[in-house]
């Protein structure tokens, strides 16, 4: 006689779920969800921000060699040898009487040789001035005006003069003073 299976899938699933005699095929489907769990495991981040060793990622210093370990030699960026800061625009760019935009102020120059800068951001509600004409700093967001002079407001609902940034000129260009 052979020994002939006789247990149908349904069977053998059965019998593994109610702790029967486990089943080849059961045995396997366990350890493979077990190797699962295993690997995600190993492989999951529980934010404590430890490694296994016990050590403190965020504490780590950098690893030898590393230009981020605090050995760095660079020297800081040194600019303009004691100008103050970057050039803030060409003296050439600002006219006698108006101003230019830039990125974060305005540049004005109300008589020759002499430049003002002012903070671009209106003191009335927060947009940036937009225009420089006829010795005025206009913001259109409302119609605020100032002068070119001193940032104080001529017209409109401004109350409070533009904030005043200290400049100086430094060869051909203007500079933080
Ligand atoms: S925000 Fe400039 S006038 Fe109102």
């Amino acid at each position: 006689m052979t020994d002939v299976q006789t247990r149908t899938d349904a069977e053998e699933s059965q019998a593994g779920r109610t702790g029967g005699t486990p089943t080849r095929r059961g045995v396997l489907v366990g350890a493979g969800a077990l190797g699962a769990t295993a690997v995600l495991a190993a492989c999951g981040t529980d934010g404590s921000g430890t490694n296994p060793n016990g050590t403190d990622f965020d504490s780590d210093p950098a690893p030898a060699g590393s230009t981020t370990a605090g050995g760095g030699t660079g020297d800081g960026g040194g600019d303009s040898g004691g100008s103050g800061g970057a050039v803030l625009v060409s003296a050439a760019e600002v006219t006698v009487g108006g101003g230019v935009i830039t990125d974060n102020l305005v540049v004005t120059q109300p008589t020759e040789g002499q430049f003002k800068a002012f903070s671009k951001i209106c003191t009335h509600q927060g947009c940036e001035v937009s225009e420089i004409k006829d010795g005025q700093i206009i913001c259109r967001c409302h119609n605020s005006f100032f002068s070119i002079k001193d940032g104080a407001p001529t017209s409109g609902p401004a109350q409070q003069p533009l904030s005043e940034t200290k400049v100086k000129l430094d060869g051909d260009n203007v500079v933080p003073a």
